[in-house]
């Protein structure tokens, strides 16, 4: 198999089904209720003043939605979204381009944004404040700025890595959310949902089993329930048991709490290697022979959100229910060292 399974971020395979699956208005976004809530507020208050919507930040962790809410809150405000990315834009021109055939209301959704260049992000200040451009025309001492009007549009932009966000952008966003993982009973009724769209039939337990192995996030949960559908057409007809999804996860090596063979490395490096750690992130990176930024995006924050991993100022420390889960022997000083 070429993919791995759990992979929280977006794969060839996800962008057919994209199409699909994503939910196209706020009542069909399944869980966030906080930022559902408080993003209708905005948008019907922006509707009733007849102003565009203030800049909007999201950021979270790979797979957990921030895309889809983009283009829910187009879809809401009934404003056309163009889409971009931070390495996308590489020049000023790039940019004024873009927004000089914005239409009043549109969206202008620029997805890693923290990878911005410098130069682009200050071009977008007095876009986002002002809603003007200040393009430089010619070069040297006979250079002149000639200031454009834009239309009254709205930012979106997205991040997996918000510490990389520049304060000056951050603090030009009126409105940030952070999107966290999802609860179980989310992840389920994603699955429900997805299996209706694209017609596959799963009884309740089978559901609930593969809701606890999705990691927490819609965009795996989507692909767990692709795969599992695939495996039943070759093995079973019919409704897909909880007996079939097992199997099928199993043979992927998707343990019951959503691990792969890569998680399971990282723990038993820090659990054999380094007696439950604390281990620098990149001692664990040349270990493991996985690159530190997946470590630090894709594996590390499931890790944490299970509470089989604590971060502390020496590194990372493998917690009494890691050692369970992987069934190694507890160190007896193990609590003391993770204070
Ligand atoms: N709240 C939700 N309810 C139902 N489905 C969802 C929800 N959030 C996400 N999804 C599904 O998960 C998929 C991945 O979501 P999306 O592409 O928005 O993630 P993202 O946060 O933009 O990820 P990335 O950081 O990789 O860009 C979507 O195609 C959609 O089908
Ligand atoms: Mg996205």
């Amino acid at each position: 198999m070429d993919e791995i399974i759990i992979e929280p971020k977006e794969q060839a395979e996800d962008k057919n089904f994209d199409l699909t699956l994503r939910p196209k208005f706020l009542r069909e976004y399944i869980g966030q209720e906080k930022i559902k809530e408080n993003l209708n507020i905005s948008i019907e208050a922006a509707k009733k003043r007849g102003e565009p919507l203030e800049h909007i930040l999201f950021y979270g962790c790979p797979g957990l939605g921030k895309t889809t809410l983009a283009y829910i809150i187009g879809n809401e405000i009934g404003g056309e979204v163009r889409v971009t990315s931070g390495p996308a834009i590489e020049r000023a021109g790039d940019l004024a381009a873009i927004l000089t055939n914005l239409k009043d209301g549109d969206i202008l959704f620029i997805d890693e944004i923290h990878r911005l260049n410098k130069v682009i992000e200050e071009v977008l200040y007095p876009a986002m404040e002002e809603y003007a451009f200040d393009l430089i025309i010619g070069k040297g001492p006979g250079a002149r700025t000639v200031r454009l009007d834009l239309p009254k549009f709205t930012i979106i932009g997205a991040t997996t890595r918000m510490s990389l966000i520049s304060a000056p952008l951050r603090d030009r966003f009126g409105i940030t959310h952070h999107l966290s993982f999802y609860e179980d009973s989310e992840i389920e009724k994603i699955i429900r949902r997805s299996a209706d769209i694209l017609n596959i039939k799963f009884d309740d337990a089978a559901t609930n089993l593969m809701s606890k192995r999705a990691r927490k996030t819609p965009r795996i949960a989507n692909r767990l329930l692709r795969r599992v559908r695939d495996y039943a057409e070759v093995k079973a007809d019919g409704i897909i048991t909880k007996e079939l999804a097992n199997s099928a996860l199993e043979m992927f090596g998707v343990d019951n709490f959503g691990l792969d063979q890569v998680d399971r490395k990282i723990l038993e490096s820090i659990i054999y290697k380094f007696n439950g750690g604390p281990v620098g992130i990149s001692t664990l990176s040349a270990v493991t022979g996985e690159e530190m930024a997946t470590i630090e995006e894709v594996y590390e924050p499931y890790l944490l959100q299970l509470g089989f991993l604590n971060r502390t100022p020496r590194g990372r420390m493998a917690t009494e229910l890691a050692y369970k889960h992987l069934g190694a022997k507890i160190p007896k000083n193990l609590q003391e060292r993770l204070i």
